[in-house]
Order: structure tokens, then sequence, then C-alpha cells
């Protein structure tokens, strides 16, 4: 079948597609604010009767209840789609998140980040491109094919979604339970909701870092104290903690506790190659970091440390003073964040053992009479796929057929939790497709989707449900 009509549809289209991605946008599903739960839940009910309308079977399964600042509170609902069962056709399961990064115009938005604006073909806003845009997307090219009477290639299964910017939680037991459910019959898994690696050409993606979430925590004082007061007579939580925190990793990059490389994956010349092959530049780095601040200057060694090296980012502080002003505070109690993005063949058990141990033994040389608390808050794993799959087959057609390229095939320095579930728990081949461009800016301020990216976007995943239908099934 020609895809002729359908990219034509789609075009001719563009206006009403961008109202479509307006509507959710302005619904602020931001699952790390307890104030924003409502909205989070709204967005998955929207979502609902939008592939109810599409004609497809659905089911809301709620995952139970998250304790919160002492608060309990439900998780947001997780979306179940399905529409068709033809016996012979494939099964491809697409998922995404409809939950977005916090956002306030004062962090320094140009816009209002849940109002879309549109400007030199950009589509600015909050979950624009994480992951509202390409969410849409599959509904929109589901329904061209409705409105066109075309019938869809394969079955298709869907789950979205609404935690995954906090951890996932509570979703790896919804597809436990159903993977002989709803997933039954399920041949292959598709996610959009990573980036181009440059600005012009798409990629597939097979690989994504893990993280483990940590947080070290210092108490020292019953209450906060005066600095004029008591300030020289008593051990300072804070003091001992931004000691600690700067123990962890250098200015250059470079992970100071002792072990940390020693399961990293070795690197073979074979891989070496593979970074020198690809369309990416330094420009490209500095387009998305909006600065040149870059620690290497070359591309092989940056895209190996942000794809198969780990790093370690300091997150903040949570109890110290920030305000703007002067308070003349020792603060009581102060917890550290940071996190560990993992690589191959890292384990989990292994980081959190030898993250904990160097920390309290760190804190030990302080001779403080304060308390120390380490503890690893969430821990995902890194994920590798078979980019010689069929999955990445259809793909790469796809990508032809829209673009007339072949695509660069990528890993990612980011994670998204559940690709590792999906393949293990269903054991299916699960393909990363992106939709935005690297410069996208998620969960910075003024996110953005182009407005091509989004209209290319829904043909390439149209196309690529095209292609997998014709695609020879190997295993
Ligand atoms: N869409 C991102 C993941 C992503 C970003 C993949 C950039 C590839 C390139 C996703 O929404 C995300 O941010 N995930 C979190 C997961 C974490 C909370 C477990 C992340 O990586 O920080
Ligand atoms: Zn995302």
């Amino acid at each position: 079948m020609s895809l002729e009509s359908l990219f034509k549809y789609i075009d001719q289209h563009k206006k009403d597609y961008i109202e479509r991605l307006a509507e959710i946008v302005a619904i602020p599903s931001v699952s790390a604010e307890i104030t924003k739960r409502q909205d989070v839940v709204r967005m998955g009910e929207w979502l609902k009767d939008e592939l109810e309308r599409l004609g497809a079977k659905t089911k809301r399964v709620d995952p139970g209840m998250q304790s919160i600042e002492g608060q309990e509170i439900p998780y947001p609902p997780v979306i179940l789609g399905s529409l068709g069962e033809d016996p012979n056709k494939k099964t491809v399961l697409v998922y995404g998140h409809y939950d977005v990064q916090p956002a306030l115009k004062e962090d320094g938005w140009n816009t209002d980040p849940f109002t879309l604006t549109e400007s030199n073909g950009r589509l600015y806003g909050r979950g624009s491109t994480d992951d509202k845009g390409p969410v849409l997307g599959w509904f929109l090219m589901i329904e061209a094919h409705q409105k066109l009477g075309i019938e869809l290639p394969v079955n298709i299964k869907m789950c979205f979604e609404g935690m995954e910017e906090s951890g996932s939680e509570g979703l790896d037991e919804v597809i436990e339970q159903e993977a002989n459910g709803w997933f039954k019959g399920v041949d292959c898994v598709c996610i959009s909701d990573n980036y181009w690696l440059g600005r012009n050409k798409p990629c597939l993606t097979y690989g994504l870092r893990g993280v483990s979430y940590f947080r070290i925590v210092v108490t020292g004082p019953g209450a906060d104290l005066h600095s004029g007061v008591f300030g020289g007579a008593v051990h300072e939580p804070m003091t001992d903690l931004i000691h600690l925190m700067s123990k962890l990793v250098t200015p250059q990059g470079k992970i100071l506790i002792p072990g940390i490389m020693d399961e990293v994956a070795p690197l073979t010349d074979e891989e070496k190659a593979t970074y020198s092959t690809l369309d990416f530049s330094i420009d490209d780095l500095q387009s998305s970091i909006g600065a040149q601040n870059n620690i290497y200057d070359d591309v092989p060694n940056t895209l190996m440390a942000r794809w198969r090296y780990p790093s370690l980012s300091l997150h903040g502080i949570e109890g110290a003073f920030y305000n703007p002003g002067q308070k003349t505070v020792i603060p009581a109690k102060v917890s550290g964040k940071f996190s560990i993005r993992t690589v191959p063949d890292m384990t989990v058990e292994k980081v959190t053992e030898i993250v904990s141990d160097y920390i309290k033994a760190e804190f030990g040389k302080l001779d403080s009479k304060n308390q120390l608390f380490v503890e690893c808050m969430h821990a995902g794993r890194p994920w590798m796929s078979s980019p010689n799959h069929w999955n990445y087959v259809a793909g790469a057609q796809a990508v032809k057929k829209v673009f007339g390229l072949e695509p660069d095939l990528t890993r990612e320095g980011c994670s998204i939790p559940v690709t590792l579930t999906f393949q293990e728990v269903l054991q299916k081949n699960v393909l990363l497709l992106p939709v935005g461009a690297c410069d996208d800016g998620a969960h910075s301020i003024n996110e953005k989707l182009n407005v091509s990216n989004y209209i290319e976007g829904i043909k390439l995943l149209g196309a690529y449900c095209h292609e997998l239908a014709t695609v020879k099934k190997t295993d």
C-alpha cells in the first residue's frame, strides 16, 4: 500500500494537530507534585476517553497508594488500550507517559509552560516533546487511518502511565499481572520517548542507562540554631554534608567512589569505531546545552561519557536555606540528593553497597558527632536491545519512507524504567523510535517540539506500523 494519501492527510491537518496538542499541554500533569495529582489523573482519563472514541477497548488500572510527605495518595492510573484482534496481523505494544516534569514561569520560561506557544516553527510547552507530542502522535496516526478508511495493518496494544517522571512506581507490578492478560499476543514493543541524536537526522535507539538515586541525611542539633549563638561550638550538619558531597565526583566528571568502574563492560575496538560514524557534532551538543561548557571536545569521548560509562550528578540539598536575603541559621537536618547513571554490567546491589560503604567511611573520617543516614531511594537497571531484530528493520524502513534516510543507531544516557520490564517480562524486543530533536530541552525551561518533528513524527509512527506488517518475523 502506498503511504502517500496518509502522509498527505497528516500534512493537511497540521493546524488541527497543533490545537489538539495544546489541549493536553494545558493539563499540568506533574507527577512529582501532590497538588497536581488531580491533573495527572485528569490527563489519564482524557487518554482513556480518546481511545474509546477511536473504538479501542480500554482498561484503567490503579496501581495503589503512594506515601509522600506523610500523606497517602493514590498513584495515577495506568491506561491500557487495545485496537484490533486479527490473528493474521502482528501485534505491537506501544508505551508512553502522560505525566510531565514540574514547570514554573519564574524558572525562566519565555512563555507560560502550560500554554502551547508556536514560534518560528517550534511548539513551546511542558510535555510538548516529553512525552505528550509522541503519545498524541500514536492517536492521530490511528485517527488518520480511520478517517481515510485505511485498515490498520497491525493490532495495537497500548500502555500509558502517569508516574514515569517519578520512577514509574507501581508499573512493573501492572505489567507482570497483565503479561498473560492484556499483553498476551504482543509480538514487539515500541516506545517513542526519547530524541534524535542531533537536529537533522532520525535515529533508532537500542540502549539506555539505568539510574540509582541516593539520599544522604545528616542530622545534628534538636532544632535549627542561631549561627551567632552556637556557630563554632557545634558540628554543623550542612558542613558535614557538603564535605561528603564533594567527595563523590570531580569537576571533570570522574566518580571518586572506589570500585564504581569494576563492573563496567570493557570497550571493544568494534564498539569504539561506532562512535565516529554518527551524525553528531560538538555544535549539536552545545546547541542542546545552550553553552560551551562541555568536558570533552571530541564526539567519541562525549558520546561514551553519555552512553556507556557511569556518571554521577549532584541534584540538591533538602533542608538548606535557599531564599533570597540572609538568614543566619544552622540547619538541624539536611539531605543531599545525587544519582548515578549506570551502564552494563553494573548491578544495583553492588552500586548501593559500595556507595553506602564509601559515604560511611568518609563520614567516619570527619570526627563529627552528628548522625548519618544513607539510602538508595530508587534504582533502575540499564537496558540494551538487539538492533538487528526485525522490529528495528521495520523502524529503519519507516524512517526511510518518511525522511529518505538511513537512521543512525544510538544509545542514550537517560532512563525509561519500563523498557527493561517489557523486555524481561514479555520476552519481546523493544524499539525506541524518537520523534523530537536533541535540542528540545526535555525537563528544562522552554521545552519545545519542532512542528516538523511533530508532523513527520506522526507519519513515522504510521509508516512503522505498515513496515511492521510486511517485515519478516523471524522470532
Ligand atoms: N523521556 C525521558 C527519557 C529520555 C530522555 C530518554 C532523554 C532519552 C533521552 C524520560 O521521561 C525521563 O526523563 N526519564 C527519567 C527516569 C527516571 C526518573 C527513572 C530520567 O531519565 O531521569
Ligand atoms: Zn519522557
